[in-house]
């Protein structure tokens, strides 16, 4: 079990698989990119592989989900996948990506055993999309939506960074857009993860002005418990999903409606080392003790003293709050 000093279990695996992406979001990294980690330090698929298997057999998760930077551009992403799903018991097993070549890869995906997937949209304007990401990959992303949602990848959620003057006079439009083609919109608190150090909470747009703008929906509250969940979610009258369940939106509200209470997360990133929080300061490397061929019971002993490390909350609002060193895109999201 992967237990910390204040009585949260983590059961949820992010694996980041690859800190390199084929966008260049303004608030995740500098359009000329970063300084890529060298491949000698980058885990094997074996070594993802087996990390997950000591994750599912001996420390109690249930919950795999796939990150990046963009995890759709690590090649062996089928086989590590397929790995997972062979595990007993089965974790349920999820990609956060950018949507590009999700529409080519979906099937096979899918057949790798892949539940879901998450896929990152923040304007519907394709001008305004390559402004924001410096590529020209709009329709991509939409076909990788869709894509996604033929395959049967379901629920097919979408993830809205929204920042003032910049693409939050679209709210609402994002929400129509997920209502009618049945895709789950989730709008994100941007947070100080920028590898440009750039993030200030005067642009930040809060949970409460999102809300305020999906007023004309006449959301209501969702009946259903948000669990660990990071989203709060409402019901949206007078919309089904793709399931034919009531419609959903999400808020994700990290900086001024922190879930940390009830975190039940435990990162790796695509070099080997455990971060016991999106914000930690501080890792724990087990590529070493993989490379010094450690036994699983080794490799587990030390995941547990590493989450037992895990801080109560992210502290963004502590006076002296400290940005991660590794960006957003070399931890996983
Ligand atoms: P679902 O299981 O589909 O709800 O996934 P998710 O929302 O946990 O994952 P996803 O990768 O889609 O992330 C959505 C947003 O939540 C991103 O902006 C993440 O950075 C953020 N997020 C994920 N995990 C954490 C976390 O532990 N803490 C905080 N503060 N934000 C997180
Ligand atoms: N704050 C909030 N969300 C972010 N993402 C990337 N950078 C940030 C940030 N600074 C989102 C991406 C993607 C998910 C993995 O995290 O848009 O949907
Ligand atoms: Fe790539 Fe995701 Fe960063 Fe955008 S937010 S540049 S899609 S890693």
């Amino acid at each position: 079990m992967l237990a910390d000093r204040f009585g949260r279990v983590a059961t949820d695996l992010r694996v980041s698989l690859t800190d390199r992406c084929n966008l260049r979001c303004t608030y995740c990294m500098p359009e000329e990119g970063l300084a890529w980690m060298p491949k000698e330090q980058q885990l094997s698929d074996d070594e993802v592989g087996r990390l997950i298997r000591i994750a599912v057999e001996q420390l109690g998760v249930t919950e795999v989900r796939f990150t990046g930077g963009e995890p759709l551009i690590r090649r062996g992403l089928v086989g590590i996948i397929a790995a997972a799903a062979a595990l007993n018991p089965r974790p349920r097993l999820s990609v956060t990506t950018n949507g590009i070549g999700l529409e080519r890869m979906a099937g096979p995906l899918l057949e790798a055993g892949l539940d879901r997937v998450n896929v990152s949209l923040d304007t519907l304007l394709p001008e305004r999309f390559l402004a924001l990401t410096h590529r020209d990959r709009h329709a991509d992303v939409l076909k990788g939506l869709a894509g996604a949602a033929r395959a049967g990848l379901t629920p097919v959620k979408i993830n809205t960074v929204l920042m003032r003057g910049v693409n939050d006079d679209e709210a609402p439009a994002l929400l129509q857009f997920a209502l009618d083609h049945g895709y789950e919109l989730r709008f994100i608190e941007q947070m100080p993860l920028d590898a440009q150090h750039q993030w200030d909470r005067h642009e930040m747009v809060t949970a409460e002005a999102i809300l305020a703008s999906l007023e004309p929906f006449g959301l209501m509250p969702d009946p259903v418990s948000r669990g660990t969940a990071p989203a709060e979610t409402w019901l949206v009258p007078g919309y089904r999903d793709a399931a034919g369940n009531p419609a959903r939106v999400g808020v994700i509200g990290s900086v001024t409606r922190p879930f940390c209470g009830d975190c039940d997360r435990t990162r790796l990133t695509a070099d080997g080392q455990i971060r016991n929080c999106l914000f930690a300061t501080d890792e724990s490397d087990l590529r070493g003790l993989l490379r010094a061929d450690a036994a699983d019971a080794d490799i587990a002993a030390a995941w547990q003293t590493a989450m037992m490390g895990k801080r109560a909350g992210h502290g963004i609002d502590d006076p002296l709050f400290l940005q991660p060193t590794r960006p957003m895109s070399a931890i996983g999201g």
